[in-house]
């Protein structure tokens, strides 16, 4: 797996890919990889022939007291671990290469609709940030086909309005959440978890569980469910950002009539805001 730093070495390797007839899957992160990372690029070489990883913290989708300075950059892991999975070529480019004109500078994207509310309310200008850095690796790579977690579930259906509105030719591919043994989804910011904290965060998944239980039994008096929901997790010692049932494909508020829906819900244990989602059907 070679590592390039720059879009012009990007271009020249994905473009001798292509030339061999190849088939681009792009798997965009922010690094610090875990095994969901992992998932994603061993799903991305089933599907293609050829895979690029972006590692790139981007400061654009980092909100004035969020944990930019903080997130932690551990490249040589990723490496590692991107090769195990099965990558062939990754980019990890400095700021300076993805915003030449500066942060201020850059152009931005904004998808309406599915970038209001939940992530998108109470972290004003992320996916303005997610969409325009995404947007950018796509125009870099041209990939046929990009992978995101499902765990992002917001920022899956801003991606896919994005690819939908600017007509953009690459499949969009949202692959399952990859959890703890004990339910917890798998992310990087689970790192800044004390062990106390560790052993509380599963509420968020258990709750969702027996929310969609009792919505798949019947129940639809959504904002009474919600409000118990809320207790649930806040009585297990964390703090609710928002607990919401969604229409699952525009993310509409949920109502009795709908059959795909989404309960979708972030919390502070500390300072770390965790997030998590469950989507179901229901007859
Ligand atoms: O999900 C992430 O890690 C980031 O939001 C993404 C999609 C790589 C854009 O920076």
């Amino acid at each position: 797996m070679n590592t390039v730093k720059t879009v012009r070495e990007l271009r020249a390797a994905v473009a001798r890919a292509r030339s061999e007839g190849k088939r681009i899957a792009l798997v965009p992160t922010m690094g610090n990889l875990h095994a969901g990372h992992a998932a994603l690029v061993t799903k991305a070489s089933q599907r293609a022939d050829f895979v690029v990883a972006s590692i790139f913290v981007n400061p654009l989708q980092f909100g004035p007291s969020e944990d930019l300075d903080k997130y932690p950059r551990t490249l040589a892991a990723d490496q590692e671990k991107l090769l195990n999975a099965g990558c062939h070529l990754l980019f990890a480019p400095t700021v300076e290469e993805m915003y030449p004109d500066g942060m201020d500078g850059q152009t931005r994207l904004h998808v309406t609709g599915v970038s209001e509310g939940l992530c998108g309310g109470s972290r004003p200008g992320h996916f303005d940030g997610v969409a325009t850095v995404v947007c950018k690796l796509f125009n870099m790579v041209q990939p046929d086909m990009a992978l995101f977690g499902e765990k992002d579930f917001q920022q899956l259906a801003v991606i896919r309005k994005l690819v939908r509105d600017l007509n953009l030719p690459i499949q969009i591919f949202g692959e399952a959440t990859v959890r703890a043994e004990d339910g917890l989804a798998l992310s990087s910011r689970n790192g800044y978890l004390t062990e106390e904290q560790r052993a509380l965060a599963p509420v968020l998944q258990r709750t969702l569980k027996q929310l969609a239980e009792r919505i798949r039994q019947g129940e639809r008096d959504f904002p009474a469910l919600l409000s118990e929901g809320c207790q649930q997790i806040e009585a297990a010692g964390l703090r609710i950002d928002y607990l919401e049932a969604r229409e699952s494909a525009g993310l509409r508020p949920a109502t009795a009539q709908d059959h795909q829906l989404v309960i979708l819900v972030a919390a502070f244990l500390g300072t770390t805001r965790l997030i998590d989602n469950l989507a179901f059907h229901i007859d």
